[in-house]
């Protein structure tokens, strides 16, 4: 008996991988959290399958449920949104599973953060822009942020923000950017990237707030950077004629 942690995807039943659809169905179990997996992934489980919502159920019950599937010999898909490596809550149960020694894979999902930027048609590293995302959150009414963690001192770096979990901080992500950005940086919202209710507002840390007033309470990424904006960043070397490399040497 194993537990597969599967990342579910972003919402759109078709950005689940293969390798996920197929474990779904080969497990007689299906535990999925119900607050963000799109229903339509449950028809990959095989028929009779015990499918259980995981969203109203605390820690101790959900290991209680696999832990009911492994004495009775029931290998379990265990669904999360998105990818398992950011805000799954894996980790604990991870903990747990060692603790009792039942074995479990892990199988990635596509981001919300990639279904983010492709809805907005964007490449978050630009030459020249910015190298590296930083994917964070603003502190919640259960989690509190480290204490170096802090959106002014990521803004000080320039780098591409994905802001999680924080649509309803929106009036303080703005405020805390804006000495690092400059209140004329783009700033995009995408509000349910890849369901059919997807959303995107684009705006500037100026205006964004105005702009996304009427959006969604929930579900939402914060995207931030002059990646979102500037279309006069340069070309990368990788492609550049008369760049030397192994895939194409200019000798050749
Ligand atoms: C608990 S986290 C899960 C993140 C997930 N593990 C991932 O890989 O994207 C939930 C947050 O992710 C973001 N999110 C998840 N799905 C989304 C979607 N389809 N569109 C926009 N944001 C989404 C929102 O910020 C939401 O509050």
């Amino acid at each position: 008996m194993t537990v597969h942690f599967i990342g579910a995807g972003p919402g759109a039943p078709d950005l689940l991988t293969l390798r996920g659809r197929d474990r779904i169905a080969g497990s007689p179990v299906c535990l999925y959290a119900g607050s963000l997996v799109p229903s339509a992934l449950l028809d990959h489980c095989p028929p009779g399958a015990r499918i259980v919502n995981t969203a109203p159920m605390t820690l101790d019950t959900i290991i209680d449920e696999i832990a009911a599937a492994h004495a009775a010999g029931h290998d379990v898909a265990r669904l999360h949104s998105g990818d398992l490596s950011i805000w799954s809550a894996m980790g604990e149960q991870l903990r747990r599973l060692r603790a009792l020694g039942i074995p479990f894979t892990i199988t990635p999902g596509v981001p919300a953060f990639a279904a983010a930027a492709a809805a907005l048609e964007a490449e978050l590293t630009l030459p020249g822009l910015a190298q590296s995302l930083v994917l964070t959150r603003t502190p919640g009414r259960a989690t509190t942020m480290p204490p170096t963690e802090t959106l002014t001192n990521f803004a000080a770096t320039g780098a591409t923000l994905a802001i999680h979990l924080s649509i309803q901080n929106l009036a303080s992500i703005v405020a805390d950017l804006k000495a690092g950005f400059g209140g004329e940086c783009p700033v995009a919202v995408v509000w349910w990237a890849s369901w059919p209710e997807e959303r995107i507002v684009r705006g500037t840390l100026d205006t964004i707030e105005d702009m996304a007033a009427e959006g969604p309470e929930r579900t939402a990424l914060i995207l931030v950077g002059p990646v979102l904006g500037d279309p006069s960043f340069k070309e990368s070397r990788l492609y550049a004629d008369g760049y030397d490399r192994r895939f194409r040497p200019v000798s050749a």
